[in-house]
């Protein structure tokens, strides 16, 4: 008999990883924003995912590159509004995942050293929603890639999610950064590929 948390209901070490990953799952929303649908962070999206689902945590994402997602125009029609955004786009479909997920995992390639602007438009329209966000714990973590070999390249995206996180009262989560970083090739194989899969399989709240 298997006990620790299952208290001794499992029987065999299948119904124990089964029972643990029940437990232990979490609701996960990746957010991608690269434009290239096979890149180098969409590949390692795919990598983080299957460690997540591997881990039995129920994964959603959203590739912002192909969605419709109308920047952030400042309008204010949110806050006299309850919320409620002057577009209607895809981001209709986000806003609930957004509020139900646990862990956020932003995935986007090294764009003037910072996150794309696909990535950007999706979370300055958080906004709308930012006052049920405050309420609410989530622990927010980064996968990205760039060309650059130099640790500073990165220093931007790393500031950026740090301060979102401050903001929102979020936790900052862990990190996947790969330099040297050009294609999709530089990261198949590569340490960066596995360091994605642990970082899914091994989330926790
Ligand atoms: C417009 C643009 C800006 C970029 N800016 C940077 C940068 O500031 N630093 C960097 O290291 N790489 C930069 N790159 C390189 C990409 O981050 C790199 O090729 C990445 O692997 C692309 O990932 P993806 O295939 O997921 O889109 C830039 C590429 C483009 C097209």
């Amino acid at each position: 008999m298997i006990t620790n948390v299952c208290e001794g209901t499992c029987h065999t070490e299948s119904q124990h990883k089964e029972f643990m990953k029940g437990e232990m799952s979490m609701k996960i929303l990746i957010l991608t924003g690269s434009p290239h649908k096979t890149g180098t962070t969409a590949y390692l999206a795919d990598q983080f995912m299957a460690g997540a689902e591997e881990a039995g945590h129920e994964a959603v994402r959203f590739d912002l590159g192909s969605l419709k997602i109308n920047p952030c125009i400042g309008c204010y029609h949110c806050r006299d509004n309850k919320g409620e955004c002057v577009f209607s786009d895809d981001m209709n479909a986000i806003y609930p995942k957004v509020l139900d997920a646990e862990a956020i995992v932003l995935v986007s390639p090294l764009y003037y050293f910072g996150l794309t602007a696909q990535l950007k438009s999706g979370i300055d329209r958080f906004f709308a929603i930012n006052p049920e966000l405050k309420t609410q714990k989530k622990t927010v973590h980064l996968i990205s890639a760039g060309s650059d070999e130099d640790k500073w390249a990165m220093q931007g995206v790393q500031e950026n999610v740090k301060c979102i996180c401050r903001y929102l009262g979020w936790k900052k989560g862990s990190e996947v950064l790969a330099f040297g970083a050009t294609t999709r090739k530089d990261v198949e194989n590569s340490q960066y590929e596995k360091d994605a899969w642990e970082l899914g399989y091994h989330l926790s709240r």
